[in-house]
């Protein structure tokens, strides 16, 4: 697959807009200094001002994010506040910088033999998926798209995908229980010869998704998270183990085939 790869060194990115959708803040930034990410590929964020230096220190390391969107020089970022360094990064708005490295990693590849796509995100993780159903349309490919949530503010976060159908563990939207039931479904439904599975979301659903889709011999792409504190090959700190051994998921991920997952509860990937 050809790789997009990132200018050397950070870059400033401003501000341009901040949006809330229910649980999760959009940071808008005007990147005119890097090439146009692949769906699937992610950038190492920093805040310019007010990053680490407090209580602990913290946050110090730059933290890892999916694109969510790209175009005409902006970027957006889906972002949840689970820590000090989302809780700083979703507060960013206009006026304020980002400083921004990528894109990283390698990105969702096309699907095979023309296969029909059906994205299966989880939370934040729809976050990949919203480009790439872009990406796939603006090619002539409808996907089908299924998203899980825990709960109706979490939920919100659909309205950036087009023709999502939900589930949420709470049942306050959509099907009351998890998105992988929804997927079973869609396969049952559906000739299993004919789809290809693209996945983002908690470790539980990836693996959830992986096994599912290797039992009925379903090809599926799944975007993994685990703890990365360069991005770009150089601190090993986001080693995960294959059937081909231990790899970098920041330059060979973070998109992996499923088949080449004994488990996608690879140790590291938090939430
Ligand atoms: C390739 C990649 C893409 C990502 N895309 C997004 C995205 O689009 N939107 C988004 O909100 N988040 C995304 N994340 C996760 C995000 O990087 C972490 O939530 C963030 O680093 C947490 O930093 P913190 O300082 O807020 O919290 P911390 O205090 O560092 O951690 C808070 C909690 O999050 C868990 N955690 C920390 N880092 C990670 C991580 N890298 N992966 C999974 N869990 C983690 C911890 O175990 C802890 O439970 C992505 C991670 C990776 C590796
Ligand atoms: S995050 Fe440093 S090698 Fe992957």
């Amino acid at each position: 697959m050809t790789r997009t790869t990132a200018p050397f060194g950070r870059r400033a990115a401003p501000v341009t807009a901040r949006e809330q959708h229910g649980a999760y803040a959009v940071v808008r930034c005007r990147d005119t200094g890097g090439p146009a990410p692949r769906p699937g590929q992610f950038y190492m964020l920093t805040a310019a001002e007010r990053w680490g230096g407090g209580e602990g220190e913290r946050p110090f390391l730059p933290r890892a994010f999916s694109v969510l969107r790209a175009g005409a020089g902006e970027l957006q970022f889906l972002i949840e506040d689970v820590g000090p360094g989302t809780k700083r990064l979703s507060e960013l708005g206009p006026g304020e910088d980002l400083l921004i490295v990528g894109p990283l990693g390698n990105g969702f590849a096309s699907p095979r033999e023309g296969r029909r796509p059906i994205l299966v995100g989880g939370g934040v993780g729809i976050a990949p998926l919203a480009i790439w159903q872009d990406a796939l349309g603006a090619g002539g490919t409808e996907s089908r798209v299924l998203l899980g949530f825990r709960d109706g503010p979490h939920a919100a976060g659909a309205r950036l995908l087009k023709s999502a159908t939900l589930a949420t563990d709470d049942g306050s939207v959509g099907h009351q229980g998890l998105v992988t039931e929804l997927l079973e479904d869609e396969l049952d439904a559906h000739d299993d010869d004919g789809v290809e599975v693209y996945a983002c979301g908690p470790p539980p659903m990836l693996e959830a998704v992986r096994s599912i889709c290797m039992d009925r011999g379903v090809p599926a792409q799944l975007a993994l998270e685990s703890g990365m504190a360069c991005g770009f090959g150089a601190c090993f700190g986001c080693v995960v183990p294959t059937v081909e051994g231990y790899i970098r998921l920041c330059v060979d991920g973070p998109v992996l085939d499923a088949h080449k997952l004994e488990s996608a509860l690879v140790a590291g990937a938090g939430h």
